[in-house]
């Protein structure tokens, strides 16, 4: 596939493209577990780096820095404040657990939604945070206790078919996808083919069916991944509306986005497209990330 197979789908597609090239800046959020952003704030500043605070939130663009990497410092050691792409804050930010939510995270390494969510419940309540992969697990763990998150229990387990035993009052499914919302950041070259996609669709479509029988009525389920293509998004979504009896809810965000697709090539998507969330890398400088807020 070529990115021009998006030229009909995304609004400004030349800025889109032209801001696809560009390099993607680094973001970070304070862990207010640990330290208050008054604290932190003029902290790293007086260390040289340059912050812009977005929106009045707490997730502050990177404009410079006096390190190579923003990790490489001793508040970062500290578990003080967690590196992290502000699109990618949004799925957490949309399910918004409050403190003593049962809430599962069923792909969840290395955890930058985990620890996010673990700060909105301040360490309260239980998240099962839940991944397939050893190493990225590992990662997990690791942001866990450098965060001071001690809410969460990690598990390992397929999430397209394994039982967690209970039910929850909230779903984070950030889910496994092909990723082209993050080819900015790694300046990938190879843009994954439609079969990827079709592939990617199916399991997580398996994902989300998995997802529906561990939420319990009323709760709240996020589905997010940070691929632009319609198949692993509006159609997975669709899905779980017409196949599994999921609402979409209707949300108000008051940051620059974009609503779902409609259609694209032979598919349809009217049913979910309006109250989906497209967030692209040309409207806030971040990289891609597409949400839905689904109710059982
Ligand atoms: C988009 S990443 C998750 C990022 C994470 N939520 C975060 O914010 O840090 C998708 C994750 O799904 C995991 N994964 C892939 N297939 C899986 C499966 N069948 N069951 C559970 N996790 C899976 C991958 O190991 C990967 O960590």
């Amino acid at each position: 596939m070529n990115i021009e197979d998006y030229r009909d789908m995304i609004p400004d597609f030349e800025k889109f493209v032209a801001r696809m090239n560009e390099p993607q800046p680094y973001w970070l959020r304070v862990n207010t577990l640990k330290i208050t952003e008054d604290e932190l704030i003029p902290r790293l500043e007086d260390k040289g780096f340059v912050l812009e605070r977005f929106a009045g939130m707490n997730a502050y663009q990177i404009e410079n820095m006096p390190v190579k990497h923003p990790g490489a410092t001793v508040e970062h050691s500290l578990g003080y404040y967690y590196v992290q792409d502000f699109s990618s804050m949004l799925p957490a930010l949309l399910l918004s657990p409050s403190p003593g939510d049962f809430v599962l995270d069923m792909a969840a390494a290395p955890g930058s939604k985990t620890t996010l969510m673990a700060e909105l419940m301040k360490n309260t309540g239980t998240i099962v945070a839940n991944d397939i992969s050893d190493n990225r697990i590992k990662a997990l763990a690791a942001n866990i206790e450098r965060l001071g998150v001690s809410n969460a229990v990690i598990v390992k387990g397929d999430a397209t078919s394994r039982r967690f035993g209970a039910k929850f009052d909230k779903i984070l499914l950030d889910a496994p996808c092909t990723g082209e919302g993050t080819y900015r950041k790694n300046q990938k070259e190879r843009m994954p083919n439609l079969s990827d996609h079709i592939r990617m669709s199916k399991i997580q479509k398996k994902m989300l069916k998995n997802a529906e029988r561990h939420l319990k009525e009323g709760g709240i389920l996020v589905y997010s991944t940070c691929t632009f293509n319609p198949l692993e998004n509006e159609e997975v979504v669709q899905y779980g509306v017409e196949e599994l009896g999921l609402k979409i809810e209707k949300v108000e965000l008051d940051i620059p986005h974009d609503k779902g697709v409609k259609s694209w090539r032979e598919w349809s998507f009217e049913k979910v497209s309006d109250r989906m969330i497209r967030i692209y890398p040309h409207l806030v400088d971040t990289g891609g990330m597409v949400i839905a807020v689904l109710k059982k």
